[in-house]
C-alpha cells in the first residue's frame, strides 16, 4: 500500500509516496523538489503552462527555454560549478544532470547517459550515469557530505540497494570518479527558490562541447532522437 511522507525542504514541505524502495523515494523527491523549485520560480513546470511550440530544429538551448521541467536546479548547479572554478566539461555536465527527470523519474542517470551519449565527450554522459548513486555515498575529502535530508527521510540506518552499491563500487574504483563526484559536489546547494540563473552563461561551453546535430534533436536519427521527440511531445497518443 501506498503511503505519503511530508519532507521538509527549503522549498517548503514536499509529499512524497513512500511506496517502492527507499533510493525510488530519494528519486521522487529529487525530482519533486526540482519542480517545485520551477514553479515557485515560474518556470517550464508552472501550473496551467501551456506546452509552447518547439521549433523545426531544436537546440539544447530551446530545451532548456522551452521544455525541460529541472531547468532551474540544473542551470543553479552549473552556476555553482562555474563559480567555483570548475572545468569546462564538469560544468556542462552538471548542466544536464537532471534534465531527464523531464521525461522519467526512476534511474534518471542511467536514461540521462542514453540521452546525452550521442552528443558530449564520453566522460560527461558517464559522469551523468553515475551520479545517480554517489548520491548516497559521503565523500567528505572532496566536500560531500551525505544529504541531511536523506537521513531525516530514510533513517541512520538506511543502505541503498544492491544495484546502487555495485554501482559506486564500480565508479569509485574509475579514473573518472571525480567527474561524478563533482556533479553531486555542485547538486545539493542548487535548490534555492530565490535564484532565477540563466542559461546564457553556458552558451560558450555548449558551443564547444555539445554536437548540436544540423537537424535538431529528435530529428537527427540519433541512438536517443526518440527521448527527445517524447520530450518534444510528451502528449503524442501514437
Ligand atoms: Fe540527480
Ligand atoms: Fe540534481
Amino acid at each position: 500500500m501506498n503511503r505519503r511522507m511530508f519532507v521538509t525542504t527549503a522549498l517548503g514541505a514536499i509529499a512524497v509516496t513512500a511506496s517502492g524502495s527507499r533510493s525510488a523515494m530519494a528519486e521522487e523527491l529529487e525530482y519533486k523538489m526540482a519542480l517545485e523549485l520551477e514553479q515557485q520560480t515560474g518556470g517550464q513546470a508552472a501550473p496551467k503552462k501551456e506546452l509552447a511550440p518547439m521549433p523545426a530544429k531544436p537546440t539544447l538551448v530551446d530545451f532548456f527555454n522551452l521544455r525541460f521541467t529541472t531547468s532551474n536546479h540544473c542551470l543553479q548547479s552549473a552556476t555553482r560549478a562555474l563559480k567555483n572554478g570548475f572545468p569546462e566539461e564538469t560544468i556542462l555536465a552538471c548542466l544536464l544532470h537532471d534534465t531527464v527527470l523531464t521525461m522519467i523519474k526512476p534511474d534518471h542517470g542511467h536514461w540521462g547517459e542514453n540521452l546525452y551519449a550521442p552528443y558530449v565527450p564520453e566522460k560527461i554522459s558517464w559522469a551523468i550515469k553515475y551520479h545517480q548513486a554517489l548520491r548516497f555515498y559521503p565523500d567528505p575529502a572532496n566536500g560531500y557530505e551525505y544529504p541531511e535530508m536523506y537521513i531525516r527521510m530514510f533513517g541512520k540506518d538506511y543502505k541503498p540497494e544492491p544495484y546502487l552499491e555495485e554501482e559506486y563500487k564500480f565508479a569509485k574504483a574509475h579514473k573518472w570518479y571525480m567527474e561524478a563526484r563533482m556533479i553531486t559536489m555542485n547538486d545539493e546547494y542548487s535548490f534555492d527558490p530565490k535564484a532565477k540563473p540563466t542559461i546564457d552563461p553556458f552558451l560558450d561551453i555548449i558551443g564547444k562541447h555539445f554536437k548540436q546535430p544540423k537537424e535538431g534533436l529528435g530529428w537527427d536519427n540519433s541512438p536517443s532522437a526518440h527521448m527527445w521527440r517524447t520530450i518534444i511531445n510528451p502528449n503524442r497518443p501514437l
